[in-house]
């Protein structure tokens, strides 16, 4: 085991310092080298079946189901089509409006969850096209599916899922990209600029990487914390939600994640004196709404932690410690925010001598209900 760890003392950070590599694997072979240009040579789809689609479901459970939440933002953004995004194990027990005009989409790190296995199955009896991502080749939801995206982000051992997450959202990224390629919604120069920031986000992803004493340091000094808070406006709280479930699975700390608008609306009365709140500001549009959140925060005496792109300084005023990512889109910016998170719930857990690798009551894969 400790040959296959690679001289890191968890999968989970040698998973981590994967992420670059599996986010290169993933996009190889379905950019065209000579377009540039998305290219699924898996998926074939004429633009007359992509035009079909009025609506677009996607189900999953878990770190998968959080991936899901940035591929509705992605392909709504991109193709202005309708998604809808729902855990599978709800999906499955209501009357779904999904009919043979609709892309389901069920994303499986393992390809087989249970609950997402049930999804697919009822999507196809309901005549819908499916499509699943997923890592595992052979597995029952990639065999069940009409299509397959694997992601190639090799074997993810921890229970807590890192690579599996990012390789997911970049594959929402790319799908997006050839959707709206399909529907003639995206032109020649915004496509190369698109592809021209994904490729460069492994090297910015490498930075973070390289110099992450600072979150180690905040990862240990929230240990001993009753609670902790995430927030984040636009698709910064689907990351948000991710950074919060990483934490809560291997640290046990009791974590939110909040859309910051939604404070006022409740949580704001758990906030005490030196509560550690994780924030997200990453959307350059939601910037000022975030600062002021953070300000209702401050002044309840918590201990904020802001992460957001380089060159923001301005948050540096108003929240206790910085952590800043390499810029890029908006759109792209959760493969790199996420990083710190999950490095954070990694050095929370071991600061409390917990089993970072193979948590309390998880499983990796849950193939019964
Ligand atoms: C379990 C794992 C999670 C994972 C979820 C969905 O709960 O502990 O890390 O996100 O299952 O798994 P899947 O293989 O379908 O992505």
């Amino acid at each position: 085991e400790q040959a296959e760890k690679n001289g890191f003392d968890h999968f989970m950070l040698k998973e981590i310092f994967e992420q670059p590599k599996a986010l290169e694997k993933t996009m190889a072979g379905r950019i065209d080298k000579e377009t540039n240009e998305v290219d699924f040579p898996e998926l074939a789809w004429s633009e007359e079946q992509v035009a079909k689609w009025d609506k677009v479901h996607i189900v999953a459970c878990g770190t998968a189901y959080h991936a899901g939440l940035l591929g509705k933002s992605v392909i709504e953004e991109l193709t202005r089509t309708p998604v809808d995004v729902e855990v599978a194990s709800e999906f499955r027990y209501r009357n779904p409006i999904v009919t043979e005009n609709t892309l389901v989409i069920a994303v499986s790190q393992s390809g087989e969850t249970a609950d997402t296995l049930a999804a697919l199955r009822q999507s196809k009896e309901l005549g819908a096209k499916t499509l699943s991502i997923t890592n595992v080749v052979g597995s029952s939801i990639s065999r069940e599916a009409d299509d397959v995206i694997l992601t190639l982000a090799g074997p993810e051992i921890a229970v807590a899922s890192t690579k599996a997450y990012t390789t997911q959202v970049l594959s929402f990224y790319l799908l997006g990209i050839y959707l709206a390629q399909k529907k003639k919604q995206i032109t020649p120069e915004q496509n190369a600029q698109y592809m021209k920031a994904l490729q460069h986000i492994p090297e910015q992803m490498e930075e973070i990487l390289f110099h992450n004493d600072d979150i180690k340091n905040y990862g240990e000094s929230i240990k001993d914390a009753k609670s902790v808070f995430f927030l984040g406006r636009g698709i910064d709280t689907a990351v948000a939600l991710e950074g919060s479930l990483k934490l809560k699975e291997i640290s046990y700390i009791h974590s939110e994640a909040y859309a910051a608008g939604e404070l006022k609306h409740g949580t704001l009365a758990l906030i005490e004196e030196g509560t550690p709140i994780i924030s997200l500001l990453t959307q350059e549009n939601l910037y000022d709404k975030m600062l002021g959140n953070i300000k209702e925060v401050s002044a309840r005496g918590a201990n904020v932690l802001g992460i957001t792109m380089s060159g923001n300084v301005k948050v540096t005023q108003y929240v206790d410690e910085t952590c800043f990512i390499p810029e890029t889109y908006s759109l792209f910016t959760p493969l790199l925010s996420v990083v710190p998170l999950q490095l954070i719930s990694y050095y929370t857990s071991l600061a409390l001598g917990n089993d970072v690798d193979k948590p309390r009551n998880l499983a990796k894969s849950v193939t019964v209900e």
